[in-house]
């Protein structure tokens, strides 16, 4: 698929996922996608936990049952390290989210679906229960569990603001 096809058709799967598995291989070129992302002061500071079949996601589950993770075959996690920081400014929110971004496309170019989940980790003691639940060491974030399956639906796409109210030229506000 050309790439700006893929940037058009990515969008976030709120719904149920087929049951069929996902193959291993293809997790890891989604995990790569994500590795190859551009990071601050090169400090490299994303881990991806890949998460290939029910089994391996359930203990995620069962700290925060949401509908995409009840259905998903597989899904991959992404956390930082964040010992892992180089100069004054962390970088972990960039980092995780160039990373993230890159692994939606590649989901999406292997004609799966996925979505950002992040919200259900947001409380203090859900994140914790999480980052044990993956056997990350204590200390690690983890930032988003990005679902991969298939969808035997379109999945509802969300309106979105045009192209003209949101680019500018030459100075905000400004046209052709
Ligand atoms: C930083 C960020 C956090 C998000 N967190 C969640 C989330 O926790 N749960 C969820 O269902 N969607 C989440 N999303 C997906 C957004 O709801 C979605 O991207 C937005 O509504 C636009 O829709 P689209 O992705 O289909 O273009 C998140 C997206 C981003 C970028």
């Amino acid at each position: 698929m050309d790439f700006f096809e893929i940037v058009e058709k990515r969008y976030s799967h709120k719904e149920r996922f087929l049951p069929d598995s996902v193959p291993l291989k293809d997790l890891e070129l989604i995990a790569k996608a994500g590795l190859a992302a551009p990071t601050g002061n090169n400090s490299q500071c994303v881990r991806l936990i890949i998460l290939p079949d029910r089994a391996s996601l359930q203990p995620l589950c069962d700290v925060a049952p949401t509908e995409g993770l009840r259905t998903a075959p597989a899904a991959i996690a992404v956390l930082t390290d964040p010992s892992t920081q180089k100069g004054d400014h962390n970088f972990e929110v960039e980092d995780y989210s160039a990373a993230t971004a890159q692994i939606l496309l590649a989901v999406t170019e292997l004609g799966y679906v996925s979505v950002w989940l992040d919200s259900p980790y947001f409380d203090d003691d859900k994140q914790k229960a999480a980052v044990k639940a993956l056997g990350a060491p204590a200390g690690y974030h983890l930032r988003v569990v990005l679902p991969v399956g298939l969808s035997d639906d379109a999945g509802a796409r969300r309106s979105k603001m045009t192209f003209n109210e949101r680019v500018f030229y030459g100075k905000f506000g400004g046209h052709k």
